[in-house]
This record gives structure tokens, C-alpha cells and sequence, in this order.
């Protein structure tokens, strides 16, 4: 197993305000990696911490072997790193084609990115069907793909998403695991999810992490958590 990303007691947050307290964790490469815990313990955070968007008092972001913990947001998306953020961020007054476009921005090379652009839309062939139709006006489950499909346009080895299911009707939330799986199986993307929805987390990935109040308070295998009590009463999980 490769190590693609490690936090090493990373303490981070906002200006004076600290969330995150001596968070570590890690990520090989090929796996689907979970993050869950409830409302507030700073789980976006720790995503906005991988990519440079929070402040960092301590310890390390080691990525690819390197630590770029003093890199700047775009020297990290180079390197290979992606963000999917919460909410999904996409222009509602872009077409799907557009945003998609939009992702490459770092891409100077204009047939690289009509390469990224089939793949997207070869993954998901429902945002090639919809190309040309404002973003604004996608279903929810469409938009979350545009979004990842988005992610994927800076070719990522390490596709960070937060909350991808957010305000998704049940039917639509297991298409987009699915959607998951099939990417780290048959396009062999690692990633590393946020979620509120912990039993489906869980079950497609190798490993999970539990966060409450900004510290890792329990991690394991994700049958093994799965199958923890305090988990299980915690999240309802049955
Ligand atoms: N931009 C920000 N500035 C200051 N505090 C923030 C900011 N974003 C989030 N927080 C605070 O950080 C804590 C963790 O938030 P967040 O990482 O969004 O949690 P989660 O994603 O798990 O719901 C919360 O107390 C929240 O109020
Ligand atoms: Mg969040």
C-alpha cells in the first residue's frame, strides 16, 4: 500500500478560533476512505485544512510523500488534490459544459482538457445529455454529479467530497455511492468522503474515522465500526 495522505496532529482552524485538535489520519492509495460525525465537529474543516484553506498551528499535511503543509491552495491542486465542497458550488448561471470547463482552469493544454471532458462525460453520460442546459436548473442528484464531475477535470489522485448526499432524496443517494464505488473500482480514484449518512458511508469504505468536536474519537475498519454499540446508538445505525 502506497500512503497518498497523511495528517499528522494536525491543530487547525479559523484565524483565533481552533477546531481541530491533534487530528491525524491517513490515506492509501485505491481506498475509499470515511469521515463521518454530526453537525459542527468540523468535518469540512478538516477538508478545507487538506486543501490550504484553514489555518494551520501545528503539525503536518503530508501528501504524495511531500509535505505541503506551507502550500498554497492552487501548488496543491496541482500536485493532485481536489476538493468537491458542501453545497456542491456550482454556477447556476454556467451550462453543465461550462462548469465543467471551469474545473480545467489550471489546464493550459486545450486537448487535455477535451480528454478530461469525455471521461466526465463517459462516467456520467446524463451531464453529456445535458451539456448545454443551465446548471441552475439540474435536479439535486444532477448537480452533486456536476460537481463531481468537475472534480474530476483536474485529473485528481485524491478527490476529497463533503456531504455529497446533502438534501438528496434516499434513491438518489445510493446512486451517488454507487457512482462512488464505480469510480474508485473502475477509474481507480482514492477518495476521501465527508457524510452525514454513516451506514452508507461506511459500508463502501475500507476505512473510517469518527470526529466529534474537532478530534478523531474512534477509527477502524468499516465493518468494524459499522458494527461498534457506541456508534451504533450514536447514529441510529441499525
Ligand atoms: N469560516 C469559518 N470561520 C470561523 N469558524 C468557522 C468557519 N467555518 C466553520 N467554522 C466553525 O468551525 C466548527 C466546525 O465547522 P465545520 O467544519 O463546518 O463542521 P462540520 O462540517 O462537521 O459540520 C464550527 O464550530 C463552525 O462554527
Ligand atoms: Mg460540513
Amino acid at each position: 500500500m502506497t500512503r497518498l495522505l497523511e495528517l499528522r496532529r494536525v491543530n487547525a482552524g479559523y484565524g483565533e478560533f481552533k477546531v481541530l485538535h491533534d487530528v491525524s489520519l491517513y490515506v492509501d492509495k485505491g481506498e475509499i476512505v470515511a469521515v463521518v460525525g454530526p453537525n459542527g465537529a468540523g468535518k469540512t474543516t478538516l477538508l478545507r485544512t487538506i486543501m490550504g484553506y484553514t489555518t494551520l498551528y501545528s503539525g503536518s499535511v503530508v501528501f504524495k510523500s511531500v509535505d505541503i503543509s506551507g502550500k498554497r491552495v492552487h501548488e496543491r491542486v496541482a500536485l493532485g488534490l481536489t476538493m468537491v465542497p458542501e453545497g456542491r458550488g456550482i454556477f447556476p448561471n454556467l451550462t453543465v459544459e461550462e462548469n465543467l470547463l471551469a474545473g480545467a482552469y489550471l489546464e493550459r493544454d486545450k486537448s487535455k482538457v477535451r480528454e478530461r471532458l469525455e471521461l466526465v462525460y463517459s462516467i456520467f453520460p446524463r451531464l453529456k445529455e445535458r451539456r448545454g442546459q443551465l446548471a441552475g436548473s439540474l435536479s439535486g442528484g444532477e448537480a452533486q454529479m456536476l460537481a463531481l464531475g468537475r472534480g474530476l477535470m483536474t485529473s485528481p489522485m485524491l478527490l476529497l467530497v463533503d456531504e455529497m448526499s446533502l438534501g438528496l432524496a434516499p434513491k438518489v443517494v445510493l446512486a451517488l455511492f454507487d457512482l462512488v464505488v464505480k469510480l474508485n473500482k473502475e477509474y481507480g480514484l482514492t477518495m476521501l468522503v465527508v457524510e452525514q449518512h454513516v451506514k452508507n458511508a461506511l459500508e463502501i469504505s475500507s476505512r473510517g474515522y469518527v470526529l466529534e468536536n474537532g478530534r478523531v474519537v474512534l477509527e477502524g475498519d468499516g465493518r468494524s465500526l459499522l458494527s461498534n454499540e457506541m456508534l451504533k446508538k450514536a447514529y441510529l445505525i441499525y
